[in-house]
């Protein structure tokens, strides 16, 4: 399983980094803006900042929202840096688009995904990656990791090579859960990835070891 760390935050895309453990980032708008970063050139700027700390996928999202503006935003994106992958919208326009780069050779993440539908209409058009929100269905008392189950059954009957990038998690239970189920990526916060560290069981039997340690050696 893929980690991709779902933030525009510097420091925390190189804590993640430094631990060893992470393949990727995911952005949006919002995680663009919650940093304080407007304004195209400065997104443009960071979005290769990001991709300078990591070694893999960095997805940057269009704002764009009919054909030709996406087209001309994901290149823009696309050109700047080797790991750019374009992230577009699951609408009408957005499908165009998929199939459009990816008969360009332009990678791509299929984003804001909350049905099986959407998640087959992402793989037809040959998104390299389908983003399915299950914090988002889990806020509103919908089954956020049935989904992902779902479209993993789906992409399995036919061979879809779309990889499922299960997005919008919010702790570390989902990245476990998502893990059990299949899901070929999971993008979250910083928190849910060092959740996965913490045993109280470990915290005991460490102070054990090097208490006894210390017995032996003093
Ligand atoms: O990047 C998309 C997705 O991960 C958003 O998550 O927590 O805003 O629902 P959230």
């Amino acid at each position: 399983m893929k980690f991709f760390i779902d933030t525009a935050n510097l420091d925390q895309i190189e804590e993640a980094q430094q631990l060893g453990v992470l393949d990727g980032v995911t952005t949006n708008p919002s995680l663009m803006a919650k940093e304080g970063i407007t304004g195209k050139n400065n997104i443009m700027k960071h979005y290769v900042d990001i991709c300078t700390i990591v070694d893999g996928d960095v997805s940057a999202e269009v704002v764009a929202t009919e054909f030709n503006g996406m087209v001309k935003e994901g290149e823009e994106l696309a050109d700047l840096h080797e790991q750019i992958v374009v992230k577009v919208p699951m609408i009408k326009d957005g499908v165009k688009a998929l199939k459009y780069f990816s008969d360009k050779g332009i990678r791509t993440n299929c984003t804001l995904v909350f049905s099986p539908g959407q998640a087959i209409l992402a793989a037809k058009a040959g998104a390299n990656y389908v983003s399915p929100f299950i914090g988002r269905l889990d806020d509103v008392s919908t089954d956020g990791l049935n989904l992902i189950s779902e479209i993993r059954h789906i992409y399995d009957n036919y061979g879809f090579e779309t990889e499922i990038l299960a997005a919008s998690i919010r702790h570390t239970m989902h990245v476990i859960d998502c893990a059990k189920i299949g899901a070929d990526v999971m993008t979250g916060p910083l928190s849910a990835i060092l959740g996965l560290l913490k045993h109280p069981l470990t915290d005991i039997g460490l102070e054990k070891f090097l208490a006894d340690y210390k017995k032996g050696n003093s």
